[in-house]
């Protein structure tokens, strides 16, 4: 028999490998799916506690990098800043006892470079003596104190300048388990009875209709009838696409930017014999939206194309919804995906909402008289969000902004936005167009 987790390296060192990779561009998945060795025998926690390290490491990725900066008079090799980083993480964030803590940081910085170990160990040990006086020599910069990088602050300062702190604070904390309960299998309130009998606590909102809250986040594994599309994971704040959309049953709908397949899936669930077309740009990402479809049941057309590239995959016939759930910073899902604060520019901005507005412009003339569209992101800035669709709608007289009102979300121009945390919901952003010629 395999000697429990003989074969993997220290945990402490696959998570500075997964930072390491980060900090070189690599998305959060791809670096766990990389690095992260599999659950072995007998270690069953180590895989969710090395995730947990990665996680928080990310969201006090800024704050270390500051610290370490006070701690060393040159910067160390990138993978012992990446384990460094960790360390300081797990000192200040976890409830690992420090010796532990300390101990083995310094046996996976001798694994990662065998000269690294005692200046591992006199740095951490540094930190725990002087930490007070440290933590307080990073109060001054913003960037430091609110964990989130300094162009990143600029951009929230000018379009949120009252809302600052509590966006950061809203993308550092560890985000909530949101479930969706396809109402074609059962009612939301048998679900959660089930689930309070296997010992899973959820509340359930009054909107949207199909969500659930657990108290505590557990392994889709454990919910009953995930594999057969009963119940799905999807933040409350995207469930309110079906709401925002009013599709009625019948009616031909695009989801033009769909993969991971969430929005498409929650539609089809809850308005029934949708004409379903879902196209996706990135190839790579179809299995995973074909997964969802068949997961949860949904019929539809799916194409492999740029949707504003209509002349290669239209049939001219048009859409009386169309959903525009449009690439963007994902600034409102940081707290999901801390990678976000390291992978993206202050660049990105203007070239995600130029893609956002080319999108607009192509798929508007699809759309029949009356019927609507909803564009949607994961962003909380404005240029890819309020400025976005005010801009849109000055150039084409044909749209109309349709009202709305969703929970927890506050109205910014001609749409809706939720910023992060609020209702313990992601940010994100809506705005519906009713196109009146
Ligand atoms: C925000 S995600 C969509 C999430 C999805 N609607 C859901 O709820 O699961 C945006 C998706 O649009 C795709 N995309 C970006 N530009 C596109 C384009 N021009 N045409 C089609 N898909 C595009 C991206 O690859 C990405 O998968």
């Amino acid at each position: 028999m395999r000697a429990p987790n003989s074969s993997a390296e220290p945990i402490r060192v696959q998570v500075a490998r997964v930072l390491h990779a980060v900090a070189r561009g690599s998305s959060l998945d791809q670096a766990l799916a990389r690095h992260l060795a599999p659950p072995a025998a007998g270690y069953e926690r180590d895989p969710a506690f090395a995730r947990a390290l990665c996680y928080e490491s990310l969201r006090h990725g800024v704050s270390s990098a500051a610290l370490l900066a006070q701690l060393c008079q040159r910067p160390p090799k990138p993978l012992i800043a990446a384990l460094l980083g960790a360390a300081l993480t797990e000192l200040r964030f976890l409830a690992t006892p420090v010796h532990a803590a300390v101990a083995e940081s310094v046996a996976a910085a001798r694994v990662l470079d065998s000269g690294a170990a005692g200046f591992a160990n006199a740095l951490l040990r540094r930190f725990l003596r002087e930490r007070e006086t440290l933590e307080l020599q990073l109060q001054p910069n913003p960037s430091a104190r609110l964990d989130h990088p300094a162009w990143l602050l600029a951009r929230y300062q000018e379009d949120w300048p009252d809302q600052v702190e509590a966006i950061c604070a809203g993308g550092n904390q560890a985000a909530p388990m949101w479930l969706r309960v396809d109402p074609r299998q059962g009612s939301r309130e048998a679900y959660q009875a089930e689930l309070a009998e296997l010992g899973i606590e959820s509340s359930a909102p009054e909107s949207p209709a199909q969500a659930l809250l657990l108290t505590t986040p557990v392994a889709v594994e454990r919910l009953p009838g995930f594999a057969q599309g009963r119940v799905s994971v999807q933040d409350a704040a995207a469930q309110q696409v079906v709401a925002v959309m009013a599709a009625k049953p019948g009616q031909r709908v695009l989801d033009a930017c769909a993969a991971p397949g969430g929005k498409s899936a929650a539609l089809a669930e809850q308005v029934p014999d949708l004409v379903l077309t879902v196209i996706e740009k990135d190839a790579q990402r179809c299995p995973r939206l074909e997964d969802t479809l068949r997961r949860c049941r949904v019929s539809a057309r799916l194409v492999v194309a740029d949707a504003a590239d209509s002349a290669s995959w239209w049939d001219g016939e048009r859409f009386d919804r169309i959903l525009i759930d449009a690439p963007c910073t994902g600034t409102g899902v940081i707290r999901r995906h801390p990678d976000i604060k390291f992978l993206r520019r202050a660049s990105d901005v203007a070239a995600l909402a130029r893609e956002q507005s080319r999108l607009l412009d192509a798929l508007w003339p699809l759309l029949t008289p009356g019927g609507r569209l909803t564009y949607a992101t994961c962003s909380i800035l404005k240029p890819e969000n309020q400025a976005q669709i005010e801009a849109f709608c000055q150039r084409t007289p044909s749209a109309r902004v349709l009202p709305l009102s969703l929970p927890g979300f506050i109205a910014a121009g001609p749409g809706l936005q939720c910023l992060p945390g609020s209702l313990d919901q992601d940010g994100f952003y809506y705005a519906c167009l009713q196109r009146s010629d």
